[in-house]
Order: C-alpha cells, then structure tokens, then sequence
C-alpha cells in the first residue's frame, strides 16, 4: 500500500497528461505502457527483492551485497537523483496544495485571493506552498514510515478513483471533449520516434517511483512472507491505471477548455504541453461547474492530489534520509533536518523560476532514473546474481520454481531491460550531439 502511495502521485495526473499531450495522444499510452511491462515491472520486482533481502538504505544494500567500488555509486546515484527529483516535485505539490485554498476563495467570492493564489509565476506565494509542503513531509518523515501512510493510501485512493471517474463523465457533456478522446485513444504510429520513447520510458520510471531506490527501501520494510511479484504486479496495474484515468480527464478537458479560449496548440497544431496547463485546465472545468458542486469537486480533487503527492515525497525524502541514519549515523531527526533544510532551500529557488522544473524533469526523470535502473539491472545480474534474487523471491511465492516466472525474469533483467534502457539512452544522447 505504501509502495502504491509512492507510485501515485503527480506523476499520474500532472506528468502524464502532460506527455500524452505533447508527444502526440494515443502513440504515446502505447509506448508508455509497453515500458511499464517490460522494463518498470521487472525492475520493480528487482527493487523489492534487494530492499528485502538487504534490509537496508540504496547505499548500504549495494555494499551488502558485493564489494567494489561499482555498487555503492548506484545507491549514491539513487540517493542524488532522489534530491533532485524532490526540488522540482515540491513546487508542483504546493501548486496543488495552493488550489485547494484557489477553489474556497473562489467559491465565497474572494476573487483577488483566489487568483493570488492560482498565479503559478508568483515566486514569493509558490515558495511559501512549497515550504508548507515540505514541513508536512518532514513531520510524517519523522515520525518514521508510519501505518498512517498505509492507512491513508487504502481510504484515498479509491476515492480519488470515484472523484476522476465522475468528473469524466462531467467534461464528455461539452464539445470538443470527443475531439480530445479521439487523440487519446486513435494512435498515430508517425508520431513514434526516439524522443516520444526516451519520454515514455523516463515517464514509466518516474510514474512507478523507480530507479533510484525508494520502493528498494520500502522492500527493506517488506516481510518474508509476504509475495514480492504480486505486490509488484498491483503497484503496477493501480498506478497505470489511474494516470491513464487522469488523462481520460485531462486530455478531454484541454479540448473543451479550447473552446472557451485557452491556448492549448501551438502554431503547428500540436498540441501545447508546459508544465502549467493542466493547473490552467482543471480549475476552469470546477469553475464550469459553478456554486457549491463546483467547490465540493475542485476542493476534494486538490485535497485529494496534495495526498497523493504529501504520499510521493514522503518517498523520495525517505531514501536520503535513511542513507543519512545508516551510513553517517546520524539520528532519524537530525537526519531529516540537514536533508530537509537542504533539498527546502533547493526547493525555494526552483519556486522562483519555474522553468528550472522542465529542465530538471528531463535530467533526473528522463535520464537519472533509467540510468539507475540500468545500474540496478547490471549489479542484480552480475554481481549479487538473479539465482540469489529468484531465492529470496521464493519467500511468500510459493511453488515459484513450477511456474515460468524464474526463467522470464531473469531473461528480462539480465538482458531485455538494461538493453532497452541502455539503446533509449544512447540513442537519445547520439540524436542530441548529431
Ligand atoms: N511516482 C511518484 C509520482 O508519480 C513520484 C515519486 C515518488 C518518485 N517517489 C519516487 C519518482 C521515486 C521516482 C523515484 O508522482
């Protein structure tokens, strides 16, 4: 459950969408989807295991495992990539959390309070949502991985699910909604190309919290008995399928919105993806909605995305944190102190220039994360070796050696994953200095 909580996130409805709407619709899912299978939920299996057979933070469960100088720099990777990622993660949750208040002062009439608070580019009102959203994840962190998490997870998600399903079918009683559907689901397989690829397989990882060892360290609080590939397999299917929900919402919506004046294409026609329009979308669906259902939808959905992202980034500050506690023996809330005081000041700059986010997305999501799958793939097969990894699987699987699983898995870690993941990277890199 937790591990799901992790998954969900703003991943699913603000980074998906955004994707789907700038590489081109249906082609995308598609990709999308197939990276999720073959590459995300092997590597996430991998996670687990190691996280459960270590007991131990990235760095610490690579230097467990093998010696050398290699391991260790994964989970170092992990850990750097897992800051970074939060710089830009926490201003988007402050955005969210912002527009719960957006929506209460629009609805009791507060228009200058309202629309002070949904101005993405106002440095000084986005650090101060940052700063909040930080606080809270600090004090959760703190208190160590609690059942709360869990508890949350298993009451909200579902209600976010019932909440994206109604407004679904709200937005399909405007025009130009079908116009949406149809990019959303009509694949147009010209628009396929290395670059929608490297998006789709850096959105994979990013969407499933891979790659940089936080369900690696959830793994670490895994018990014996409990199966690895099922949980897996559920964190997969929960998370696929709410950002495929979000943009059965969003994409729809960006049509609609369309026709009430907002730019949603560029000069070319394609469709114009930032990282603000769907907080430009969204709260001018609620506010079609009008008087108090438009404040009772608006308000839970944002109530209900700050938890799914509060879920996120709870994750993301546990892997450094608990690097902190095992490796430099420093305790959990000192540990979160010096992490947290730093990545809030990182945090706070990135609220100000707003097109730090773009650019840190592309690196840490697009590049670190597959790169620290790849790294992960590597060390699973050639160091630790996946006869030791299909071993502790065993645990909680039972009559796992009857089945197919060991064979695919290991063909897939040892070979199809890092390979995939390797051929997106370099191609991508050889595109860009070509
Ligand atoms: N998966 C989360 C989302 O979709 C973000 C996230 C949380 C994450 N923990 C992570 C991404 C670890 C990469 C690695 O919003």
């Amino acid at each position: 459950m937790a591990a799901a909580g992790s998954a969900v996130g703003l991943g699913n409805i603000w980074g998906f969408p955004t994707q789907v709407a700038d590489n081109g619709g249906a082609s995308f899912i598609l990709i999308y989807l197939i990276c999720c299978l073959i590459v995300g939920l092997p590597v996430m299996i991998a996670e687990f295991a190691i996280g459960r057979n270590t007991r131990r933070n990235p760095v610490g469960a690579f230097k467990k495992l093998s010696s050398g100088w290699f391991p260790p720099l994964i989970g170092l990777w992990g850990v750097m990539c897992g800051v970074m990622i939060l710089c830009f993660y926490l201003v988007i949750a402050g955005w969210t959390l912002g527009f719960i208040f957006e929506e209460i002062f629009y609805y009791m009439g507060m228009s200058t309070a309202s629309n002070w608070v949904a101005d993405l580019g106002n440095g000084f009102k986005n650090s101060i949502f940052t700063v909040l959203f930080m606080l809270a994840t600090m004090g959760i962190i703190t208190g160590g991985v609690s059942n709360g998490i869990e508890r949350a997870t298993k009451t909200l998600m579902p209600v976010l699910i019932l909440v994206l399903i109604i407004m679904i079918g709200y937005v399909f009683t405007f025009d130009g909604s079908v116009e949406g559907l149809r990019m959303y689901l009509l694949p147009d397989f010209s628009m396929i190309n290395t670059n929608l690829v490297f998006s789709a397989l850096g959105q994979a990882f990013f969407s499933l919290s891979l790659g940089m060892g936080a369900l690696l360290t959830y793994g670490s609080y895994l018990k014996k008995n409990q199966n690895i590939v099922e949980s897996a397999v559920y964190v997969t299917i929960a998370d696929v399928c709410i950002a495929i929900l979000a943009g059965l919402l969003i994409i729809p919506a960006m049509f609609v919105a369309q026709y009430s004046g907002i730019t949603i294409m560029d000069d070319d026609g394609r469709l114009f993806a930032s990282t603000t329009l769907v907080f430009d979308v969204l709260p001018n669906l609620f506010k079609s909605m009008g008087g108090f259902f438009g404040l009772l939808f608006g308000a839970s959905f944002f109530i209900l995305l700050s938890m799914a992202a509060l879920t996120s980034t709870i994750s993301l500050l546990e892997v450094p944190v608990s690097y902190f506690i095992d490796e430099h023996r420093l305790s959990r809330r000192r540990s979160t102190l010096i992490v947290g005081g730093v990545v809030m000041a990182a945090a706070i700059v990135v609220s100000y220039n707003i097109n730090f986010i773009d650019i840190l997305a592309t690196i840490f999501n697009n590049v670190g994360l597959p790169l620290g799958g790849l790294m992960l793939c590597v060390f699973l097969a050639w160091y630790w070796k996946s006869e030791n990894a299909i071993e502790e699987i065993k645990h909680g699987f039972e009559n796992l050696e009857d089945g197919y699983f060991p064979a695919v898995w290991k063909i897939f870690i040892k070979y199809i994953c890092p390979f995939l993941i390797a051929l997106v990277l370099i191609t991508t890199l050889y595109n860009l200095i070509a």
